[in-house]
């Protein structure tokens, strides 16, 4: 009896330090996808709501806007002096040049962006983005110092056929293409269900949790296990008040990204006081 008093406090030992471990590593990340949403005023309107709501710490946990390109600069300083942070929804690979209606990374950078949203199902879905184009944008986010939120996932079809993983495991090799273990580090992987997205139909906690084990074990895989532990991994689609605490109490489901949900201050702040429990 004794031993199995003293292996059981063993487990509990470690168990506490691998838990405060991996919390230290990995704060959580919620981010607001406004989409094609918002013009000046209304971005004004929402984060002045936001200011109202999100009156509380936010600890270690992150929170990103991430408005159209037009609202960046007056977003950036709606914000000052609150703990939001800034991304972007998508940029080109190049620091400038002939290319009509694009947006560069130097762009976003003067904007005050610290972050950008890559890849999104939108984006693959109806402007034809593959991953090696996402792998390009990545690359080159990272290289100029704004943080990728690389977007993966499978469609409706896929899931019924069951290949997600095959889906995934061949997103995740191509947009992680040649970039260094160092540099995944910074990523933030979303993983977003195609099926969910916009659909008000989630992933349950267990299927995402599902996906999301295995993202990281690839990533293992690919890299190390050091580094696996380290990368963020947000769920996305449908994500809202109501759920998104069970989804987030999930051990590898380190944030979400928001779409529908984050444009009203209520439901987004809602999602973000989840993330603190
Ligand atoms: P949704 O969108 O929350 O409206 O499903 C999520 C996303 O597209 O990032």
């Amino acid at each position: 009896m004794p031993r199995r008093r003293k292996f059981h406090y063993l487990t509990r030992s470690l168990k506490k330090q691998y838990t405060t471990r991996k919390n230290l590593m990995r704060p959580k990340v919620i981010a607001g996808n406004w989409k094609m949403n918002k013009d000046l005023l209304e971005t004004e309107g929402l984060i002045n709501d936001l200011k109202r709501t999100v009156n509380f710490e936010l600890g270690s946990a992150k929170v990103l806007l991430c408005p159209p390109f037009t609202s960046l600069s007056l977003a950036k300083k709606s914000i000052e002096g609150t703990p939001f942070l800034l991304g972007a929804q998508n940029m080109h690979y190049m620091d400038e040049g002939a290319y009509t209606g694009e947006i560069s990374p130097k762009m976003l950078l003067s904007a005050g962006c610290q972050y950008v949203i890559l890849g999104h199902s939108e984006r693959r879905q109806i402007f034809g983005e593959t991953n090696e184009l996402i792998n390009k944008k990545a690359k080159k986010a990272l290289s100029v110092g704004l943080i990728p939120i690389i977007c993966i996932g499978e469609t409706l079809e896929e899931r019924e056929k069951n290949i997600t993983e095959q889906i995934v495991s061949v997103q995740i090799k191509g947009v992680l293409k040649d970039i260094s273990s160092q540099d995944v580090e910074k990523c933030i992987m979303a993983y977003e269900p195609v099926w969910a997205i916009g659909t008000g139909k989630n992933a349950t906690p267990q299927q995402a949790e599902d996906v999301h084990k295995f993202i990281r074990k690839l990533i293992g895989q690919l890299y190390s296990w050091n580094t696996a532990e380290k990368v963020v991994i947000q769920y996305g689609g449908s994500v809202k008040p109501e759920n998104a605490g069970d989804l987030l109490l999930q051990p590898n489901i380190d944030g979400a990204l928001v779409g529908g949900a984050c444009l009203k201050a209520d439901s987004f702040t809602a999602i973000i006081k989840a993330a603190l429990r």
